[in-house]
């Protein structure tokens, strides 16, 4: 048996391939089109593992895919590949159109094709899982209760809006054509892997290399965040036992505002690697422009995976956070080949730095 998952080589793709592979024989074919988010250097402990099979190619490849679900006859596809940063979004959005969009459009194409030829007992269980955002969902009141797979989509920023249009169709291919879909939206993300343009990772690299830490706006911005390992346990428990054309939250119950995250991971370095000076890495937080359209709150109500399928988070912020700042002081060789030439120039071209 097989997988195929997409956009293997990211942040939350990596972690995932990880974790499946340290817990399961069946082999994963991992699609992935290395743009500068995906790395390669994320699956090095996989070298030489006959398990997993890498394959560079966009999603929007429909020859490419096909050939690949001809030859490998996946039991279920993981759809992680997407541009993914916000910031970037606004910047450029034609990218996040072309991924999001256009590229799960035909990657549904391709497998729905795929799918409708194969035997009765195959289609029924095969599965399609789509990785989501609670983004979708758009931004909260403080007074406002979580979202829940029942709250209306309302993306702000043009990531969000893709993801939404993504989500869309996948649902329309379940509801037109049948096709077995799940689809999970997901809070934030933070953990081992995570590319250093998201406000965590990067905070912790500028911190390090004694560059100020950008707090946009006032800081008091919500975002409810989850240790990497349990995005991947939950999206394994849906995979499993979820039911056919729903769609699941995941959260841990853990909003914070990004003030606090980031006076949190200062706190956690300088017990773990003090300052020359003897000074808090918390000196180093500067306030900066807001990013346009900013979402003040995201929070995720869990009650529907925890209650159905009985998922239920392994790690607590303060758990995941240390062991966070723990795998980039003892990865610095990781940051230091990702933080390359383009890299520099989009922090030049965010930060004006
Ligand atoms: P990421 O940017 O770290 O990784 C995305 C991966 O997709 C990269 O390896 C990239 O090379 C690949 N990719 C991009 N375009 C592709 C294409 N056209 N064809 C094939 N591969 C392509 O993103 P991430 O943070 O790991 O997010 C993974 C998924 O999870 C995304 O769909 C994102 O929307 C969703 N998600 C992320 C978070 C989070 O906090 N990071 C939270 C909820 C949901
Ligand atoms: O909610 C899930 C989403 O979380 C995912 O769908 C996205 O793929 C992922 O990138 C993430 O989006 P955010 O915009 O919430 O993550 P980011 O790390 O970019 O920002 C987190 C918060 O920190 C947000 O309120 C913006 C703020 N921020 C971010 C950066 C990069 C800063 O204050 N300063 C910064 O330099």
């Amino acid at each position: 048996m097989t997988i195929l998952v997409t956009g293997g080589a990211g942040f939350i793709g990596s972690n995932f391939v990880l974790d499946w592979l340290s817990g399961s024989d069946e082999a994963v074919v991992n699609v992935d089109k290395l743009t500068y988010a995906g790395n390669l250097q994320n699956l090095e402990l996989l070298a030489g593992d006959d398990r997993h099979v890498f394959v560079r190619a966009d999603i929007g490849d429909s020859q490419v895919i096909a050939d690949l679900l001809a030859r490998h006859q996946p039991r279920a596809i993981v759809n992680f590949a997407a541009e993914s940063h916000v910031d970037r979004s606004i910047h450029g959005p034609a990218d996040f159109i072309e991924t999001n969009v256009v590229g799960t459009f035909r990657l549904l194409e391709a497998v729905r094709v795929d799918w409708a030829a194969r035997s009765p007992e195959a289609r029924q269980g095969f599965r399609f899982l789509h990785v989501s955002t609670d983004e979708v969902y758009g931004s909260l009141a403080a007074e406002d209760a979580p979202f829940r797979e029942t709250n209306r989509y309302e993306p702000n920023s043009p990531y969000s809006a893709s993801k939404a249009a993504s989500d869309h169709l996948v649902r329309a291919y379940h509801h037109t054509y049948g096709l077995p879909v799940l689809t999970t939206n997901c809070s934030n993300n933070y953990g081992p892997y995570h590319f250093p343009e998201k406000l965590i990772p990067l905070c912790i690299h500028n911190a390090l290399a004694g560059k100020p830490l950008p707090i946009y706006g006032d800081g008091q911005q919500i975002r409810d965040w989850l240790y990497v390992t349990d995005h991947c346990s939950a999206i394994r428990a849906v995979l499993e036992k979820g039911r056919l054309g729903e769609t699941y939250n995941i959260g841990g119950w853990n909003e914070k505002a990004n003030l606090d995250v980031v006076r949190t991971l200062c706190a956690v370095l300088d017990e773990l690697k003090p300052r020359a000076d003897g000074l808090s890495y918390a000196e180093q937080i500067r306030f900066v422009t807001d990013r346009p359209g900013h979402d003040r709150r995201y929070a995720i109500d869990a009650t529907k995976i925890e209650r159905e399928l009985g998922w239920r988070p392994a790690e607590t912020f303060e758990t995941g956070i240390a062991k966070t700042v723990r795998w980039y002081l003892d990865h610095q060789d990781w940051v230091e080949n990702v933080t390359s030439g383009a890299y520099q120039r989009w922090i030049g071209q965010q930060y004006g730095a």
